[in-house]
């Protein structure tokens, strides 16, 4: 069993590579049965999402394109705590169908005002596509399309993942070990 630490914590393997391209393939597949003709637009939310996004724009073998967007917390008055605010959208989404492109789901308080601020843009429809979902953890009501895979809530790092900016480069996806 592979280990890493970071931040003095530790951190065991969980989803192998392997299995990782395995379901980005099949995803993928969906993707392109679904959008054929369509000319999708993936926005991947950075910087979480890069990896998995990319693999997954190859993986869907029909015309689309893809583009990056960044989120940008601030500290709202409100009791909902931290707000996001989109930064970077360059492209016109009106009309598009536009598929969001996450690496993970947590809360899903994240990726509800991405949604909200997206549909003010009228694209003809948006999805969402997150490489893991923390369904025990969500807290409003968010209803991924395309999911990688069901995880518990615990934290999770690799694959873009990160913890304080690092393990986004470990190629397996690890969970936390609070046995070690
Ligand atoms: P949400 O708004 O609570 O759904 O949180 C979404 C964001 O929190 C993600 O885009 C991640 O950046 C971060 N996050 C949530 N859970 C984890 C985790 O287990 N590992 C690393 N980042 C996480
Ligand atoms: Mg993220």
């Amino acid at each position: 069993m592979k280990r890493k630490s970071y931040q003095g914590l530790t951190f065991r393997q969980y989803i192998e590579k392997s299995q990782i391209d395995e379901r980005v393939e099949a995803l993928g597949a969906r993707i392109a049965a679904d959008y054929e003709g369509k000319c999708p637009l993936f926005l991947c939310v950075l910087n979480g999402a890069a990896p998995f996004a990319v693999d997954l724009f190859r993986a869907t073998d029909i015309d689309a394109e893809i583009s990056f967007i960044r989120l940008k917390s601030y500290e709202g008055t409100s009791t909902t705590g931290k707000i996001k605010e989109v930064m970077g959208l360059i492209d016109d989404i009106k009309g598009r169908h536009v598929i969001l492109v996450e690496d993970i789901i947590d809360t899903g308080r994240t990726m509800a005002k991405l949604i909200d601020d997206l549909r003010a843009k009228q694209p003809a429809s948006i999805a969402i596509a997150t490489l893991l979902f923390k369904p025990d953890a969500l807290q409003v009501k968010v209803d991924p399309d395309y999911i990688g895979f069901e995880i518990p809530k615990k934290f999770i790092i690799g694959y873009g993942l990160d913890i304080d900016g690092l393990a986004r480069n470990l190629k397996d996806i690890y969970i936390l070990d609070e046995e070690a």
